[in-house]
């Protein structure tokens, strides 16, 4: 069969605009796309759910390519390594048992389902002052004025950081995004990438400092607390992981939040059987993430070889998985493109599974949940400004860039 030119195709305007019938076609045509290298570089290209949750399950697949490297290799890598790829090193998103267990282990606590019910009511308080702020507007941009102050400020209390740095979070977040996607990354983006993991690191190294004082009841404190208790983490992987969880806790759920008005915009009358069962409101959050899932496409690397099916993924093979395909696969859910608020079961895998599951999914659905609930409370008759949506060039995160709403009185 000819190979479809992949990369090419995931870098369009076309895919940026509607990656779902290239998605589909994929799916059909060769769910199990490899690409293979003049130097022996091979890629994969997962489109079916099964094949994806399989991947994301199984310890086979991994997320530490350096171990692969030979000894040495590994080191002097390490050591070239530019300052934002040595904080994204420390990062339990790629990292692998044992470093990823203790590190994940250090944040759990703080993301149980508990603990986010708890927060509800000052999530709910957040999006109210948001609304607020723009009730005197006609128009809004939707995802600067609304779906971004909200999980900026969640994360920034639930960290300890000031929420009015929010401008300063949003800059490192735009620039560590383009680092996470799949385009090219130019001398540029290099330089800046450097730089602000300079910046991000004076300003936890200082806020480390200041809570070391004088703690309180915050996530940042809680990690100081168990480094004191003899819990094995140096300063710079707690500065890695409080950037991680300020870049996680926000970019992705902007883009639920975006998504999801854009959804509800386009069928009214979604929107009103919504509004008119506000008990639908987790089904229908599960809903936005399985129909426009915020993260597309995530990879791991192979440690030892597998078969899946009839392929041979051998040792050292990169191996993306398109969750934004799995989640629109007909084997697993029933007429996949039709947005259902009541669809149950719904196993999607926009948090991805196994490991590496999203540790902020209580967090984000109930952020979703109340955001749309305020917003569509507030105002009944909301419209999008324009013809068409200018989605964020990414191939990784899927969200409008922006989402101009008129309010019609
Ligand atoms: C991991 C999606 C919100 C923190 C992940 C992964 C996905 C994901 C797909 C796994 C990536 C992989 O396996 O390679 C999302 C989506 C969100 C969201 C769609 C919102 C709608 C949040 C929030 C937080 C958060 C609010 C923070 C508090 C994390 C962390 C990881 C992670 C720390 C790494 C977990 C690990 O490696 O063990 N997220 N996320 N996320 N997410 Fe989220």
């Amino acid at each position: 069969m000819p190979q479809l030119d992949l990369t090419e195709q995931l870098k369009s305007p076309t895919y940026r605009d509607n990656p779902y019938p290239i998605l589909e076609d994929l799916r059909l045509k060769q769910p199990q796309y490899l690409q293979t290298y003049e130097n022996g570089a091979r890629i994969w290209f997962l489109t079916k759910y099964d094949d994806v949750s399989f991947v994301l399950k199984d310890s086979r697949f991994i997320k530490e390519w350096r171990s692969l490297l030979p000894e040495e290799e590994r080191w002097v890598s390490g050591q070239r390594e530019p300052a934002i790829f040595q904080m994204f090193q420390k990062w339990m998103l790629f990292r692998d048992p044992p470093a990823h267990t203790r590190l994940r282990g250090l944040v759990n606590k703080t993301f149980t389902p508990r603990m986010i019910e708890s927060m509800r009511p000052r999530i709910e308080a957040i999006a109210l002052s948001v609304v607020a702020s723009l009730r005197e507007k006609d128009r809004f941009d939707c995802v600067a004025e609304y779906a971004f102050p909200i999980p900026v400020a969640v994360i920034a209390e639930m960290l300890g950081v000031p929420t009015e740095d929010r401008d300063l979070f949003r800059e490192w977040s735009t620039v560590l995004a383009r680092f996470i996607d799949l385009s090219d990354v130019s001398e540029d983006d290099l330089a800046r990438g450097s730089e602000i993991a300079h910046e991000m690191m004076h300003y936890f190294r200082d806020l480390l400092m200041v809570r070391r004082v004088a703690p309180r009841d915050d996530l940042i404190s809680a990690m100081i607390a168990s480094e004191e208790r003899g819990d094995r983490l140096s300063e710079d992987e707690m500065i890695a992981t409080c950037v991680l969880i300020l870049f996680a806790g926000h970019e992705t759920t902007v883009n639920l939040i975006s998504n999801a008005v854009y959804l509800l915009l386009r069928e009214p009358d979604k929107r009103q059987e919504l509004l008119l069962h506000k008990e639908l409101f987790p089904t229908a959050v599960d809903e936005f993430l399985r129909i426009e899932s915020p993260v597309q496409l995530t990879s791991r690397f192979v440690a030892e070889d597998v078969m899946i099916g009839d392929a041979q993924f051998r040792r050292g093979d990169e191996v993306n998985v398109s969750l934004a395909a799995a989640n629109r696969d007909p084997a697993q859910f029933k007429d996949p493109d039709r947005m259902d608020l009541r669809r149950s079961p719904n196993r999607h895998l926009a948090f991805a599974a196994g490991a590496h599951f999203c540790i902020g999914a209580p967090l984000a659905r109930a952020e979703g949940e109340i955001a749309l609930r305020v917003l569509f409370e507030e105002w009944t008759a909301l419209e999008h400004v324009g013809e068409k949506i200018d989605w964020r060039d990414s191939t990784v995160f899927r969200g409008p860039f922006t989402l101009p709403l008129a309010v019609r009185r």
